[in-house]
């Protein structure tokens, strides 16, 4: 009896989290590790950068971030299961000095301290996102966008990932 109401606690929940997360503008998709190190190199990540992708997932462009171009890494994730998966992946690559993830919503996060935005949400969350990265992104910062083009903005960079889908680049104005 205690392992029917076990089993039926676990299969609500989930079933929670599921429809919970159908209700995000982005739902949970990894990207291949070819393509994490596309858009890091795309994105011209080195040390002396701070990478802040926005839906983390599991952690890892973070990780690769900070363990193979030497950046600080912030990961915002809303999703609490997927947080503590990326705070794992974190652990046990070692990269703790320079990587943390956040739980929250990536809407509300404040990107004026970023000077690389990784982006593989949906068109939806690209346009929301917007105003925000022109607002608070100092010129130089780039901002890059897997699969999704962010509407109205012209992409100084267009490169392929390993599925053949776009990666756009795009530098902030004012660069010198
Ligand atoms: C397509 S996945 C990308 C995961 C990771 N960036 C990668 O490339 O492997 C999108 C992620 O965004 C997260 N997400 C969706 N809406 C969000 C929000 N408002 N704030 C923070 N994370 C969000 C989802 O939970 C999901 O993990």
């Amino acid at each position: 009896m205690a392992a029917l109401i076990v089993g039926i606690a676990l299969a609500v929940t989930s079933l929670l989290w599921l429809g919970w997360n159908l209700t995000l503008d982005a739902l949970w998709q990894p990207t291949d590790r070819v393509t994490v190190r596309r858009i890091l190199l795309l994105g011209g990540v080195g040390p002396n950068d701070h990478v802040v992708d926005l839906g983390c997932g599991d952690g890892r462009i973070v990780v690769a971030a900070a363990r193979d171009f030497g950046a600080r890494a912030t990961g915002i994730e809303i999703d609490p299961c997927r947080v503590v998966w990326a705070r794992a992946a974190v652990l046990l690559a070692g990269v703790r000095g320079r990587a943390r993830i956040r739980h929250g919503n990536m809407y509300a996060h404040d990107l004026s301290d970023a000077s690389v935005v990784v982006l593989f949400l949906s068109a939806t969350s690209n346009f929301k996102l917007q105003e925000t990265l022109r607002a608070q992104l100092a010129p130089g910062a780039r901002v890059v966008s897997y699969y999704h083009p962010i509407w109205g903005w012209e992409p100084d960079l267009i490169g392929e990932a390993r599925d053949g889908y776009p990666i756009y680049v795009y530098c902030m104005a004012g660069a010198a």
